[in-house]
């Protein structure tokens, strides 16, 4: 079999952009990191240096003008994906773009519109969802072991202070976009509907109590899954011990995720038949798992596969979309103090966007 073409790719943002560049080295069969960019030309240099990377940039303009990338994978602030993941289309690339893709599902669908014309594609990072244990719980659910889900709960507390606020994007309804559902629990809300499925109803409240911040720092939210089952999440930036929990009580079982705060994603997760004979089982089940890469190099890896056989990418616009529709419904319901119901339709008040009610 003849290797696979390298994907010739440039990262863009040089904060979490260092891990990006990390897992793409890391995955050298697969791709040729080609350039880092970023406004700080020595966070740029640094990037380049430590991982080998040839191409320093500071202008994103003139990145987008390398003919010989097919890929563009942005970590810059939230507000300015919009417009460079259109800048990158129009340029003739392949997009990949940090977490929250957008503002707003007017923006989503958008960029859905601009993709599907450009011919390109265009990947959000949603890399919690490729952790073994979450994986495993997927698999079971798959095969039909877990029966139907009663309830679910999510717990994201994790600790912020001034130093991490100092950064002058964050903590702004226009730059940010939101607080700690925007910026935190984003990844372990998808944990949730990537196991579950859509969001039927949703109340919040949320407030902000940790930092002088405009965003919400608190956050808890009661759901109605269109499956039936209720589930209920909570964030904060407040904890002194930061911790990430899933709890998922279904028919069959328990599933429980480890608590570290970066990867309750991956294992050990404990899953309790509710019976000698459903844990034979989930026990026979997990016996097959096979793993493959977690975390941001594990979506990566799977981006490759698919780019290079032409099949369905690992995360899609229509999985943003779902994260983006839950925001959408749960700010909505913090701003009326209602019960929200999805879907989100365009002529929905929210539908461009929650900061403008906020700022
Ligand atoms: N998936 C995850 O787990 C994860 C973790 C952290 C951050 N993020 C996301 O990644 C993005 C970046 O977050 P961060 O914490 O790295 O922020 P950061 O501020 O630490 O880094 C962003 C970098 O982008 C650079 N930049 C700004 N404007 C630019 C431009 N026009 N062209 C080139 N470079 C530019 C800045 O100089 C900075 O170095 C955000 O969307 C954030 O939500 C995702």
């Amino acid at each position: 079999m003849s290797e696979p073409k390298k994907i010739r790719i440039a990262v863009v943002g040089c904060g979490v952009g260092r891990e990006h560049v990390q897992a793409l080295t890391g995955l050298a069969e697969w791709f040729e990191v080609v350039a880092v960019c970023d406004l700080d030309a020595n966070k740029a240099r640094a990037v380049a240096s430590e991982f080998g990377v040839t191409g320093v940039y500071t202008d994103y303009a003139e990145l987008c003008r390398r003919d010989d990338l097919d890929v563009i994978d942005l970590a810059t602030p939230p507000f300015l994906h919009y417009a460079q993941v259109l800048e990158g289309l129009a340029a003739g690339k392949h997009v990949i773009c940090e977490k929250p893709l957008v503002g707003s599902l007017k923006e989503l669908d958008e960029l859905k519109l601009a993709q599907e014309k450009a011919g390109r594609i265009l990947m959000p990072i949603f890399q919690y969802r490729f952790g073994h244990g979450l994986q495993k719980l997927k698999l079971l659910k798959e095969q039909g072991l877990t029966g139907p889900a009663y309830l679910s709960t999510v717990e994201t507390a994790w600790r912020r202070r001034a130093d991490y606020y100092s950064v002058p994007w964050r903590g702004k309804w226009q730059t940010e976009i939101g607080g700690t559902l925007t910026g935190h629990a984003l990844h372990t809300h998808d944990m949730l509907t990537y196991i579950l499925g859509p969001v039927k109803t949703v109340f919040a409240r949320m407030n902000t109590r940790v930092n002088p911040v405009e965003v919400e720092d608190c956050a808890s939210v009661s759901l109605e899954m269109a499956d039936g089952s209720l589930a209920s999440l909570s964030a904060t930036v407040g904890s002194a011990e930061q911790i990430s929990r899933h709890r998922f009580c279904f028919g069959n079982l328990t599933a429980e995720s480890n608590t570290r705060p970066y990867s309750n994603s991956g294992d050990p997760w404990v899953f309790t038949g509710d019976s000698p004979e459903a844990q034979a089982q989930i026990d026979a089940a997990l016996a097959q798992f096979e793993p493959l890469p977690e975390g941001k190099g594990g979506q990566f890896y799977r981006f490759a596969v698919a780019f290079n056989n032409g099949t369905a990418l690992p995360v899609t616009l229509d999985d943003a979309r779902s994260s983006l529709e839950l925001l959408t419904a749960i700010y909505h319901s913090a701003y009326t103090g209602q019960n929200v119901a999805l879907p989100i339709t365009n002529d929905h008040p929210f539908y461009g966007g929650w900061a403008k009610y906020f700022s």
